[in-house]
This record gives C-alpha cells, structure tokens and sequence, in this order.
C-alpha cells in the first residue's frame, strides 16, 4: 500500500505511473459530488462552460448528454490527466465540442468575459492562495455568470487520513466567507450525503456540498 503523503501528493497532482490509479480512485470516490453538481448547475443549450482540474474526465459524456450545443473547456495542470482525458473524449474534441489544456487556474489562458460558467469539483484545497484563483475565475466569467465550487464538508475531510498532508480544508462557512471577500454574492449550499465507501478498513459517509457564486 502506498503512504499517506504521497496519496495527499498524487491527488493535488496525479503524476507518472500512479497517475491512473489515483484517476480511477477519484472518479470512484467523486462520482456522488459530480452528480450533486451536474443537477445542481443551472446549465441551458449553448453555454460555454469551464471545469478547473478535471482530472480525466469521466464525467464529460455525461454533461454533453444534459444540454445542446454546449462548449465545454477544461483546464488541468496534470499532463497525465489531460492526455488521459484527450485520449478518452477525442470524439468531442474533435467535434468542436470540448477543448482541453494543461495550466494552472491562477493563470487561466482565456479571455475576459468569455464562460457562462466556471465549476471546479475536489480543488480548492490545492490552492495556497485562493484569491489568485478566484480573480482569474472573476475575470473570465461573464457578466451574470457563476462560479459553483464542488467541495466535501470539512468534517468528512477530516475522515480521510491523507488530508493531513497539505490540504486547505475549510469549512462551507468559511469557503463560502471566501468568496464574498473576492466579490461574489453567494447562494445557500447544497448539501447531500455521499453513499459509505472504505477508507483504510474504516467505512466512512462523506457529505458533498456545491456552492453556487454569482459576480
Ligand atoms: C483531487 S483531483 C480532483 C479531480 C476531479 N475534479 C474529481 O473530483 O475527481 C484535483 C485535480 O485538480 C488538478 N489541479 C489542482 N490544482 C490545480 C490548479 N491550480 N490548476 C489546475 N489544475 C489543478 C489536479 O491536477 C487534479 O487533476
């Protein structure tokens, strides 16, 4: 089995031969947060849509299924994941439909006013300084856009022992008192219970939350 921080490290950057699995993991663990959020975004036909840190995409078919003609970019600062990612949806890709690059979301190579949309799902606790983050999200939404953050509640991130090696946990309260300082107006969070799964031997109820913030 292989050690807790270098789990915390592979999940903050999936990297080299682990790269899949740790892949696999995520899309196992994170397949309830994606389903909060995919009925929780209110997405209409054509909209341009941006996902921070997809990881490999497992998800995408299902979004392209939800609405027409939707533009969906992502960005992932993981080569293994967007290969992995083109590799799997290159259909879409080439279609015109989605449109993947490797780059990190505190310089995010878009321009302003350009997604109706912005969402990232198990994030946020990779950035060391949210702020950076959130004024690029800020800069490329469009006027009455949203940014919805898909997140586990800090007490269930605190049942997974690799969270110990530098994640930013937070609070919904206190994410959520994190985007109002960076200028947006925040909705109440939507909440449910993750079925169990086994961490360690340990059976473990996690609680998916996504945040909905408008500029
Ligand atoms: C824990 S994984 C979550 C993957 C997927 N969203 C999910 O929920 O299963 C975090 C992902 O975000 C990416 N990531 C973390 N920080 C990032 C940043 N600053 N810019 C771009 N990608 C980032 C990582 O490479 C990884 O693919």
């Amino acid at each position: 089995m292989k050690d807790l921080k270098f789990i915390a490290s592979q999940l903050r950057k999936p990297s080299g031969d682990f790269a899949s699995t740790i892949a696999a993991k995520m899309n196992d663990g994170n397949k309830p947060l994606y389903d909060l959020m995919l009925s929780s975004m209110g997405l209409r036909d054509d909209d341009s849509i941006l996902e921070i840190g997809f990881g490999n995409g497992f998800h995408f078919s299902e979004l392209f299924s939800l609405k027409k003609n939707i533009k969906l970019y992502g960005i992932d600062y993981s080569k293994e994941m967007v290969e992995q990612a083109e590799e799997k949806h290159s259909l879409f890709i080439k279609s015109g439909q989605l449109f993947l690059r490797e780059g990190n979301s505190n310089h995010l190579p878009y321009d302003g006013h350009f997604f109706d949309i912005v969402f990232c799902n198990m994030v946020i606790y990779f950035w060391d300084n949210p702020e950076e983050h959130l004024n690029e999200i800020k800069r490329v939404l469009k006027p009455g856009g949203i940014f919805y953050t898909g997140l586990r509640t800090k007490r269930s991130m605190l049942e997974l022992p690799f969270t110990q090696y530098r994640f930013n946990l937070f609070t919904v309260e206190e994410w959520s008192s994190i985007l109002r300082q960076n200028g947006f107006k925040v909705d109440k969070p939507i909440r449910k219970a993750d079925p169990g799964l086994e961490e360690n031997g340990k059976r473990v109820v996690l609680e998916s939350v996504v945040i909905a913030a408008h500029i």
